[in-house]
């Protein structure tokens, strides 16, 4: 039986969309088509699973994550913005108050919307967060959809980071690699601090890696042999893109993580961070998005 709130109740759709309770209280969607199934949270307005029909789920999600107010979820889609990483004062400071990557992430979203469309079932997310109205749309059937528009409402010029931080499930990280337009590109190792030039490589991971890509990347592959397919990842509005993978240390000081799960996923982050920070003018409107799509080698 549906969990819905009355107000939540509205937006359901008979046998594709349910609300339910989840055990810690908060609450989600639960999608199910003849083409997927899928889950988000209003809580970050959080996509947390996609699984395309007949298929392994596509999105990494942490036995250990922690499902409350105040905290993202470790996993899934969480939305960074509108700073990546810690706040800066402008004085360049860190904002020793601030959480890391922004509020939205952990913040409840409304709904606004849902419906069924030919590309699958279709649900608008909202949240105001001063001075930014955004709207959140997600489209759930072979490809998962994702697309978020900044409203700028206030009457000054706006300079927000974004990242949409997709974890990826793989089933073994020692053989998988990223390819695709984000190869080559130049790139902050934000572990040492220094910029590297683009390597014409696929990137591999054998170590704690975390670098922020800089230049648009509108196809990459997230490429998992031992899975026998590839997750393909088509950006728009992201100049930017973070891969990310914690290895042994980090991941063992994740408390919501588990030691070992570094070796089931993979970030690949759509991303406007630093040099690429969107500018929005007064008034104005911006928008970044991705699509997820799964092919067999
Ligand atoms: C990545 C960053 O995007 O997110 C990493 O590049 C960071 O530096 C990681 O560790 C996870 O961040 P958080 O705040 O979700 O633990």
């Amino acid at each position: 039986m549906s969990a819905a709130t009355p107000e939540l109740a509205k937006y359901e759709l008979d046998g594709f969309l349910r609300f339910e309770g989840h055990e810690s209280g908060l609450l989600q969607g639960v999608v199910t088509t003849k083409l997927c199934t899928g889950r988000f949270f209003l809580h970050g307005a959080h996509v947390v699973d996609f699984q395309p029909a007949g298929e392994e789920p596509v999105l990494f999600l942490s036995s250990e994550a922690v499902y409350r107010d105040g905290k993202a979820i470790r996993g899934g889609v969480p939305i960074c913005f509108p700073w990546f990483n810690a706040k800066k004062l402008p004085n360049g400071d860190v904002d020793q108050d601030s959480p890391a990557h922004g509020l939205v992430r952990q913040q409840p979203w409304q709904m606004l919307s849902s419906s069924k469309e030919e590309a699958g079932l279709q649900v608008v997310l909202g949240l105001y967060s001063e001075p930014y109205r955004l709207e959140y749309k997600l489209t759930f059937g072979s490809k998962l959809h994702v697309n978020m528009t900044i409203h700028n409402v206030s009457e000054q010029t706006q300079e927000p980071e974004v990242a949409l931080h997709t974890y990826f499930r793989v089933a073994d990280l020692g053989e998988m690699t990223v390819e695709g337009d984000v190869v080559g590109l130049p790139f902050l190792d934000q572990l040492t601090g220094e910029t590297h030039p683009g390597a014409n490589a696929p990137i591999a991971f054998n170590a704690e890696t975390d670098r922020i890509y800089h230049g648009a990347a509108p196809r990459i592959d997230v490429c998992d042999p031992a899975a026998n397919r590839k997750v393909i990842l088509e950006s728009s509005g992201s100049s930017s893109t973070v891969v990310w993978n914690p290895w042994i240390a980090k991941a063992a000081r994740m408390a919501d993580f588990g030691d070992e799960e570094y070796q089931q996923m993979c970030c690949v982050e759509t991303a406007n961070i630093g040099e690429d920070r969107m500018r929005v003018a007064p008034r104005a409107k911006t928008e970044i998005g991705f699509e997820l799509r799964t092919e067999t080698f």
